[in-house]
């Protein structure tokens, strides 16, 4: 029998029913033995329908436990607890358990350099919701550029966008949607809420991280409905694009939205070098979740590629939807870095940090109407 890693789940809403519960279900290496939400009920409706021994409202009480090994954090910031997810993550590395966390750790990339500092001198590995990184289209493509399948990056260009927010009487389920103050500038929405895993896999594939970035924001639907039914003004990015160049020589574009007519997720990076170009789309289409095209400069005309067995996660089974198939990739994953120790940890804490600054970075761009150079300053830890 595996070694079995005691896990302990905070936030029991929406994505933890639909991606983390199911993904630690499937994996041999984890067993979730408490959950926490403010919200009693559905906690106890998600022990129930998952398993799970323990129950709790408070999650204080749950990172005190001894007997822990890993807090997974999959709570929402409202506009009133904006710092939510940097609050769980640094209280469960200080209790000293590994850390999963929904992305953004941190809305300022220098505080997520610390939840990686703070994570390294205790010896605790960690990894970030950057889901679309476990997708085994994307993990395939990852491992044919690794043979050298492109030869030298030039270009990379990557969407994550679907038309979820389009309609302005869609009820915002997303609270963070709701600006504080409505009158304000602009506020970063889609860039950070959808744009992360898009910026990730820019770097993952490009074998780069980058050094300057100039890129604009578009609220695009003024408008939207609360769930109570009120009409309210929402001044957010739902639509952005930047362009970027690496350390490497290669360059990108980059655009995220919620208003573009699409299905879920969204997701297409194509990757283009000396010696051939990858296409992937993680974009749910007809009962397909995902799909990887090749071309090469003596074969123009891209086919698809299959993806070997071996980039599917335990218990999978043709057809099944994306959030669970990514996700439980995602969770194994990290379970495995776990238990098989060493320097392995793909998707940390310290990648979601440059994701955060490049975030961060193309803000500043858009407000000061100019390129950015990064990094932005020295942060705190490295
Ligand atoms: N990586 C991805 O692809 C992806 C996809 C969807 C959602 N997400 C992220 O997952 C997170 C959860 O999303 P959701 O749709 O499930 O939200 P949700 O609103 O359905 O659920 C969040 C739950 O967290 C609970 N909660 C908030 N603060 C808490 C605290 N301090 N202690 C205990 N419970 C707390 C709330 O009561 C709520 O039930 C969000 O950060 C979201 O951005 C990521």
């Amino acid at each position: 029998m595996a070694e079995q890693l005691r896990v302990g789940v905070i936030g029991a809403g929406r994505w933890a029913a639909s991606a983390h519960l199911p993904g630690f279900a499937r994996t041999p290496y984890a067993k979730v033995v408490a959950i926490c939400d403010q919200n009693r009920e559905l906690a106890e409706t998600r022990a129930k329908q998952f398993d799970i021994a323990d129950v709790y409202t408070d999650a204080g009480e749950l990172l005190a436990r001894g007997d822990i090994d890993v807090i997974d954090v999959c709570t929402r910031g409202s506009s009133d607890d904006r710092d939510n997810h940097e609050k769980l993550a640094f209280a469960a590395l200080e209790a000293g358990k590994h850390c999963l966390c929904e992305k953004p750790v941190a809305h300022d990339y220098r505080n997520t350099w610390k939840a990686h500092a703070l994570a390294q001198s205790k010896g605790l590995k960690t990894k970030v919701g950057l889901t679309f990184r476990y997708a085994p289209a994307m993990m395939y493509m990852r491992a044919l550029i690794n043979d050298g399948f492109i030869g030298t990056p030039f270009i990379f260009n990557g969407f994550e966008q679907n038309s979820q927010f389009i309609s302005s009487e869609i009820p915002v389920t997303k609270m963070d949607l709701i600006p504080e103050n409505p009158l304000a500038d602009i506020k970063v929405s889609s860039l950070e809420g959808y744009g992360a895993p898009i910026i990730d896999l820019s770097m993952w594939f490009m074998d780069s991280t980058i050094k300057s970035v100039v890129g604009v924001l578009r609220n695009f639907v003024p408008y939207r409905t609360t769930v109570d039914g009120r009409k309210v003004r929402t001044n957010i990015d739902d639509g952005d694009i930047y362009i970027g160049e690496y350390e490497n020589g290669a360059i990108c574009s980059i655009q995220s939205s919620y208003v573009t007519v699409g299905n879920y997720p969204g997701l297409e990076a194509r990757a283009y070098g000396s010696n051939g170009a990858l296409i992937c789309r993680l974009v749910e289409e007809f009962g397909v979740p995902q799909t990887l095209h090749q071309a090469k400069p003596d074969a123009v005309e891209f086919v698809p590629v299959e993806i070997p067995a071996e980039y599917f996660p335990p218990g999978y089974t043709p057809g099944e939807s994306w959030p669970s198939l990514f996700y439980a990739n995602l969770v194994h994953n990290f379970m495995e870095e776990i238990v098989n120790g060493g320097e392995e940890n793909q998707g940390n804490f310290a990648q979601s940090a440059r994701v955060q600054e490049i975030i961060n970075a193309v803000e500043k761009s858009y407000r000061e109407r100019r390129w950015i150079d990064l990094p932005l300053d020295e942060p705190a830890a490295h």
